[in-house]
């Protein structure tokens, strides 16, 4: 009996995984197991021998159990500790960071615009940058021998012998915005128009493409008065400053009278600052609406008048930030981009100030 303990003992004690010890369960106690036949043979025995053999079997066969129930929690836990072990992560360890991208001055300054003119009642208007012909100029009132078509160096787009569509060119101004949203609303109407406009030019304050913003307020009675107010207060709130505004008599093809718009400044040290001192600084053109242009809108000039101006994005952009060379917009340098750039999470707001 001891011998029999000893060496099933000592083969639970050995196996190496769960099947192996199933074996030796099979093989000890199983149905047909060493100990189940020894307690077969009880019943040859004699009365006497039984009452000795009989309990010591049981107590074996108890022991083996035992002993395999143990081993087998045993090799659960080394299971379980291996896994530990090979899956072992420090989630202390700091994260590998990703460069994020960041938002372009342009776009920054595009959503500012937005913001502001949305709070003064603005709602955006969006034309197409190859535009038609007849809204880039014709329905402007710059007929085809007027010489601001010459001046805007334009690009115009190829056209086959035979293609019969009107010509169309790049826009060279986001102007033909105002004719599109006119015929589209009627009056009246208030809306802005952002978008980027091309113009055969390349020095250090001119690309072939850049962006502007133009804005169109037409009901019955509209005057320079309101777009004056609306443009000081447009500046005001993007410069973050009160800012004065100085109107020169000018002169458009699209507004009667027409008026060039300059805002206050102060050069400190070969740098520019907005809202100080006693210079002054062109940033756009505007006017009341000509009739000509109301009536290529489709809007009666008998009825309703309006103002309208349009202002270069990529120049307030460089000035409010206080970046010098136009052409490095466009270069995509990461260099340029990580240092210009905005956080995403720089949501342009009114509260906060833009
Ligand atoms: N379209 C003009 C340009 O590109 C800018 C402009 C001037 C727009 C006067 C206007 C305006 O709406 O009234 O140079």
């Amino acid at each position: 009996m001891d011998d029999l303990k000893a060496k099933w003992l000592q083969l639970i004690g050995a196996a190496g995984d769960e099947s192996a010890l199933e074996d030796l369960r099979v093989q000890a106690v199983g149905k047909k197991g060493e100990v189940s036949l020894k307690m077969r043979e009880l019943g040859k025995m004699t009365p006497e021998e039984r009452q000795i053999a009989g309990p010591a079997l049981n107590a074996l066969k108890d022991e083996i159990n035992a002993a395999l129930a143990a081993k087998k929690a045993a090799l659960g836990d080394a299971a379980l500790d291996e896994r530990l072990r090979s899956e072992w992560l420090d989630v202390t360890l700091p994260g590998r960071t990703r460069r994020a991208g960041t938002i372009h001055p342009v776009s920054q300054v595009w959503e500012e615009c937005t913001a502001i003119f949305a709070d003064m009642g603005f709602a955006v208007a969006e034309g197409p940058q190859v535009e038609d012909d007849w809204y880039n100029f014709d329905a402007l009132n710059i007929p085809s021998h007027h010489p601001a078509r010459a001046e805007m160096d334009t690009f115009y787009m190829h056209r086959a012998a035979g293609d019969n569509r009107p010509p169309h060119v790049l826009r060279t101004h986001t102007s033909p915005v105002q004719i599109r949203s006119m015929q589209a609303e009627g009056a009246p109407i208030r809306t802005i128009s952002p978008g980027r406009v091309y113009r055969a030019d390349y020095d250090q304050t001119h690309t072939p493409m850049f962006h502007q913003v133009e804005g169109l307020a037409i009901d019955r009675d509209i005057s320079m008065a309101n777009l004056k107010w609306c443009l000081e207060e447009f500046f005001s709130a993007y410069f973050g400053t009160a800012v004065k505004t100085r109107f020169r008599a000018s002169h458009f093809p699209f507004t009667e009278p027409s008026a060039e718009v300059d805002i206050q400044c102060a050069w400190e040290g070969g740098t520019v600052k907005v809202g100080e001192g006693d210079d002054w600084l062109e940033v756009l053109g505007s006017g009341m609406v000509h009739p000509k242009v109301l009536q290529a809108g489709g809007i009666d000039p008998a009825a309703w008048q309006g103002f309208a101006f349009g202002m270069g994005i990529d120049r307030i952009a460089m000035l409010k930030y206080g970046i010098p060379d136009l052409r490095a917009f466009f270069d995509s340098d990461l260099r340029w981009l990580r240092h210009y750039g905005f956080s995403a999470l720089q949501v342009p707001t009114l509260r906060g100030g833009v």
